[in-house]
C-alpha cells in the first residue's frame, strides 16, 4: 500500500500513529506529495476525485480516504489491538470522540489556511472567530472526558492526541492547557509514545 501524505497535516499524523501502533510499517510505502486546492497533485487527484490528503492507495490500486476511512480499514489489517469497538455504546463512544477531534482540526485547519494564506484584505474575522470557538467547544468536551481516559488506545484518543498536537504545533499562543488542564495532564503522557514521538510535524 502507498500512504500519500504531508507531514504537518494532522489527520495524516492521525493516520501515521495507527500505522505505527498497529504495526503496519512494513505494509505501507509513504510517499510525501505537495498538493493545495490552487494546484492539485496530479498522483493524488488519480486516486482521489477531491484531491486530499491523506490519501491511502491500496494493494488493489483503488483509493482510500478521509482519514477516518482509512483508519478503519488500517484496523481491519491488524490482528491486535482494534481501536474500534466492534458494538454497543463503547463503539460510539469511540467514533464520537474521533469526530469530535477530527472537528477540532477541521477548524483549526481551516482557519490556518484563512489567516496563514488568504490576503489579509480578504480574511473574514467573524468567520475566523466562528472556527476558534469550534476548536474550544471540541477542546471543552474533551477536557470533559479526560480524566477518565486512563492508559487508553483507540481511534478517538488518537485523533485527540492528533488534535492537541496540531494546536501545539500552529497555535502556540492559544494556550488550550490552562483552560483544559484535565486534556493538557493526559496529552502530556500520551505524547511521549513513540507513535506520537516519531510523527511530529515539521519544525
Ligand atoms: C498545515 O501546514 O498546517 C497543514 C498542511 C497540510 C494539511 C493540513 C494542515
Amino acid at each position: 500500500m502507498k500512504l500519500l501524505y504531508a507531514p504537518a497535516s494532522p489527520f495524516v499524523r492521525k493516520v501515521l500513529v495507527f500505522i505505527k501502533e498497529l504495526g503496519l510499517e512494513d505494509k505501507v510505502e509513504l510517499i510525501k506529495v505537495s498538493s493545495t486546492v490552487i494546484d492539485p497533485n496530479a498522483e493524488l487527484a488519480a486516486s482521489n476525485p477531491v484531491a486530499k490528503i491523506p490519501t491511502l492507495v491500496m494493494d488493489n490500486g483503488k483509493g482510500l480516504f478521509d482519514s477516518r476511512v482509512i483508519t478503519a480499514y488500517l484496523d481491519t489489517l491488524a490482528s491486535s489491538p482494534s481501536f474500534y469497538p466492534a458494538a454497543g455504546e463503547a463503539r460510539w463512544d469511540v467514533l464520537r470522540m474521533e469526530a469530535t477531534a477530527d472537528g477540532l482540526m477541521d477548524a483549526a485547519v481551516n482557519n490556518r489556511y484563512e489567516r496563514g494564506l488568504r490576503p489579509a484584505d480578504k480574511q473574514w474575522d467573524a468567520w475566523s472567530d466562528g472556527q476558534v470557538k469550534k476548536v474550544h467547544g471540541a477542546l471543552k468536551a474533551l477536557d470533559s472526558e479526560a480524566a477518565a481516559f486512563g492508559d487508553r488506545i483507540d481511534a478517538g484518543i488518537v485523533g485527540a492526541a492528533c488534535a492537541c498536537g496540531y494546536l501545539d504545533f500552529r497555535y502556540p499562543d492559544i494556550g488550550w492547557r490552562e483552560s483544559y488542564p484535565a486534556l493538557g495532564a493526559w496529552y502530556a503522557k500520551f505524547s511521549e509514545r513513540k507513535s506520537m514521538q516519531e510523527t511530529q510535524p515539521p519544525s
